[in-house]
């Protein structure tokens, strides 16, 4: 098993590209299901989660290449020849549960095993199915797998108002509805730029689709929907946790294709701690504006407030701002796991309920520390940037699935890092 060693030190400068979004991509893939014609993504993020939901379709009797080194995902779903997505292959990543309103949408039957994907909380999918019974569907959960199936005529319809926001609710129901007879409602959708992503991919499919990036999108279902060529938006989280690189280690940094209007509230808040953020054609610079970063408190939430996956990320920074952060996690119950191993680099956090307490010390020390998800592992990577002595990231695995070429991004604005097989 890998590890990423990262020692502490100086300053950063230069250029990272940021890739095209994992989460937009994984959602843009399931899209094929629904139409005969191929389906083209450019700026693919060149990730193990792409190759995980490349496998899903596949066993569906979807055809995914991958060509220009993985940039470009060329797919057919002509000849689908399955309804069934198995375990073996959900379980490994929560996203895959995205296969079942396209499936549903064009076969009129799906058999989806019930995700697993990263341990922060419980991340039921009964938004996920409420949606698609409101388009007619009959459910059933069996074995750990929901069996689904339209009625006669195909789905229909309805009208979703989502109790409270669902990103992969909010796809899955899009996807659904594009190819059901009449219009679809959904209330309290989310507003995520991976939506708006996605409607944009669908309408240039032939989908009938309006307000995309409100809290209400109406559907107009079709009968058919064709090939399209589709890029992939930026990668807002990816951008993110780049942005905050600067901040933790000094220097400054510019974020190849960054725009301002995938993050504000984000860069609000980075800028209330004491950054400074410039938007030109190249992307985003950024830099400390004067002295050390300041605490500040953040509570995450659906877009546009603060994302909950920038926030273990945040909260390496504010692990040696000046002053006492309070983090409040709104989205997911169990999303703290970062904090123990922060604690063992020399990190002061209390964790009570949904609420982490964050008092900036002068310096982290490296120190062995091990991944726990996705986001934690990047988090653990930055504080190491800024650390004194060598931090080892054990369990690279879940930053694999997550961010492209990390070692080589950071050597290329100066850190010092390197990625080493473990023995065992
Ligand atoms: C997506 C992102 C993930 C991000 C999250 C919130 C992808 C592949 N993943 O995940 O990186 O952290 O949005 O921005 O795009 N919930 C229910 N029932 C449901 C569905 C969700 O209770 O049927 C709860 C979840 O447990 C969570 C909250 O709703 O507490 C929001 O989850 P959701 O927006 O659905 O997240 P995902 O789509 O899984």
């Amino acid at each position: 098993m890998d590890s990423i060693i990262v020692t502490g030190g100086g300053p950063l400068s230069g250029t990272i590209p940021i890739a095209g979004a994992k989460n937009a991509c994984l959602t843009l893939m399931p899209a094929t299901l629904l139409s005969d014609e191929p389906l083209t993504l450019t700026n693919a993020p060149r990730l193990s989660d792409i190759r995980t939901m490349s496998q899903l379709l596949g066993s569906l009797g979807a055809e995914v290449s991958s060509l220009s080194d993985g940039l470009v995902l060329a797919m057919s779903s002509h000849d689908l020849n399955g309804e069934r997505a198995d375990y073996d292959i959900v379980r490994k990543m929560r996203a895959s549960i995205l296969v079942l309103g396209p499936l549903l949408a064009r076969q009129g039957r799906a058999v989806v095993s019930l995700p697993g994907g990263c341990a922060i909380g419980a991340r039921p999918v009964d938004l996920h199915l409420k949606a698609l019974e409101a388009m007619g569907a009959e459910l059933e959960l069996r074995d750990g797998y929901v069996h689904a199936k339209a009625p006669s005529g195909g789905l229909h319809g309805g009208i979703v108002d989502f109790p409270f926001v669902s990103v992969g609710a909010t796809e899955n129901a899009l996807m659904a509805a594009t190819l059901a007879r009449g219009t679809t409602v959904l209330k309290n959708a989310a507003q995520e730029p991976e939506i708006v992503d996605l409607v944009h991919c669908l309408q240039a499919m032939g989908a009938q689709i309006s307000g995309e990036g409100t809290d209400t999108i109406e559907i107009q279902g079709v009968d058919r929907l064709h090939g399209a060529t589709h890029r992939v938006v930026t990668d807002r989280i990816e951008l993110g946790t780049y942005m905050l690189a600067p901040l933790v280690a000094g220097g400054e940094v510019t974020l190849g294709g960054g725009r301002r209007n995938l993050l504000d509230a984000f860069c609000t808040k980075i800028e209330e701690a004491g950054a400074e953020v410039t938007e030109s054609d190249a992307g985003l610079t950024v830099k400390r504006a004067n002295g050390p970063m300041q605490a500040v408190d953040v509570e995450t939430q659906p877009f546009p407030g603060f994302p909950t996956d920038l926030q273990a990320q945040m909260m390496a920074l504010l692990c040696t701002a000046q002053g006492t952060s309070v983090l409040e996690e709104k989205i997911f119950e169990n999303r703290f796991m970062h904090a123990p191993e922060l604690i063992r680099m020399g990190a002061e956090i209390d964790v009570h309920g949904g609420h982490a307490t964050v008092t900036g010390v002068d310096k982290l020390k490296g120190a062995p520390v091990m991944a726990t998800d996705l986001r934690a592992s990047v988090s653990l990577i930055l504080a190491g940037l800024a650390a004194q002595g060598e931090t080892r990231v054990g369990r690279v695995y879940h930053l694999d699935r997550g961010y492209e070429h990390v070692v080589a991004k950071l050597r290329g604005v100066g850190a010092n890092i390197e990625r080493i097989k473990e023995d065992g």
